[in-house]
């Protein structure tokens, strides 16, 4: 089934997780299917407000009956979670795009390792069911500071797999805290480690696992470092299919200019940390300023992300 493009879906129910997550669950308006999510993949809703969000699904893999994602209430909310704690009603129609996949399990992985931290939780729920459900060996590690913040717990202590799920909280009385560099010590031949979490936990996470083989470490991020500062430096935009040319100037991003121009192009986070605007490089030298893709990904030059990453050379020819 192909994915959604802008589909209504309604509100079938909303459970309060904890006293900021809730959870949505969206059906189709008939009942019928929906299509398959990949594993750790995530939706995008277009608010009434006009802002697009993306969401991580908890769904397994196989459940096409309903969409299901669970939104932390940001205290920073410029209206994406706010307009979903408190303007959405059972009832309501949500427009939907997606599922889209940019945090995959890896087929074949002898073993996977999941660490989820906060609200970060979510696409690994999603991965701990896919695999527990083909039969695949995994674990679960899940972080919160308190337990009355972290979503899920009572569901993961009575799942099926819930002899696979490692809880720490590390702020309550009788917490922990879960030792990354004990964890991550030993390389398993075969074993992939998947992490979304707080930058600082993953920045974490990271550092335990540079030892690690090359392609074994995948992150999600959902805020993007903003530790590098760059240089904004104007670049010619070549369009191959359009065949036009347009100056980015510094104060522009190339999505940017691309929307001045009449061009829809997908912009969901802004920071290159959600791969809506991901696009083919044909030629030219990317200043990869996004945190999607990975060190391969980025040295490949190949692709790029409009809204935040700029052009090492003078021109940057994509495939538009
Ligand atoms: S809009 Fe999210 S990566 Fe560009």
């Amino acid at each position: 089934m192909t994915q959604l493009n802008k589909t209504p879906l309604k509100v079938k129910s909303i459970t309060q997780e904890t006293a900021s997550i809730r959870t949505i669950k969206l059906v189709r308006a008939d009942g019928g299917e929906l299509p398959a999510p990949p594993a750790g993949s995530h939706i995008m809703l277009h608010l009434p407000n006009g802002l697009v969000r993306q969401y991580s699904l908890t769904n397994a893999q196989s459940e096409t009956d309903a969409y299901r994602l669970s939104i932390l209430l940001d205290e920073h909310s410029r209206g994406g979670s706010a307009y979903l704690h408190q303007q959405v009603n059972v009832g309501d129609e949500l427009v939907v795009s997606g599922p889209k996949s940019q945090f995959p399990l890896v087929l074949g992985a002898e073993t996977s390792l999941l660490i989820g931290g906060g609200i970060g939780v979510t696409p690994l729920l999603s991965m701990a069911k896919t695999l527990h459900q083909q039969g695949q060996n995994f674990e679960l590690h899940y972080c919160a500071r308190h337990q009355r913040d972290a979503a899920f717990v009572k569901q993961l202590r009575n799942c099926e797999f819930a002899d696979r799920v490692h809880f720490y909280f590390s702020r309550d009385p009788d917490g922990e805290r879960l030792n990354f560099n004990t964890l991550l010590h030993d390389i398993v031949a075969g074993r992939h480690l998947f992490c979304c979490g707080p930058n600082a936990m993953m920045d974490a996470v990271a550092q335990a696992a540079s030892h690690w083989p090359r392609g074994s470490v995948h992150f999600e991020k959902f805020k993007a470092d903003n530790h590098q500062v760059y240089e904004d430096i104007p670049f010619q935009l070549v369009l191959e299919r359009s065949n036009k040319t347009f100056t980015v100037p510094a104060d522009k991003s190339a999505l940017d200019v691309l929307h001045d121009n009449g061009y829809d192009i997908d912009n969901v986070c802004g920071e290159g940390i959600c791969g809506a605007c991901l696009i083919n490089v044909v030629d030219g030298e990317v200043e990869h300023r996004d945190g999607i893709l990975s060190e391969d990904e980025k040295s490949a030059n190949d692709i790029m992300t409009l809204c935040c990453s700029r052009a090492k050379s003078d021109t940057l020819v994509i495939e538009l």
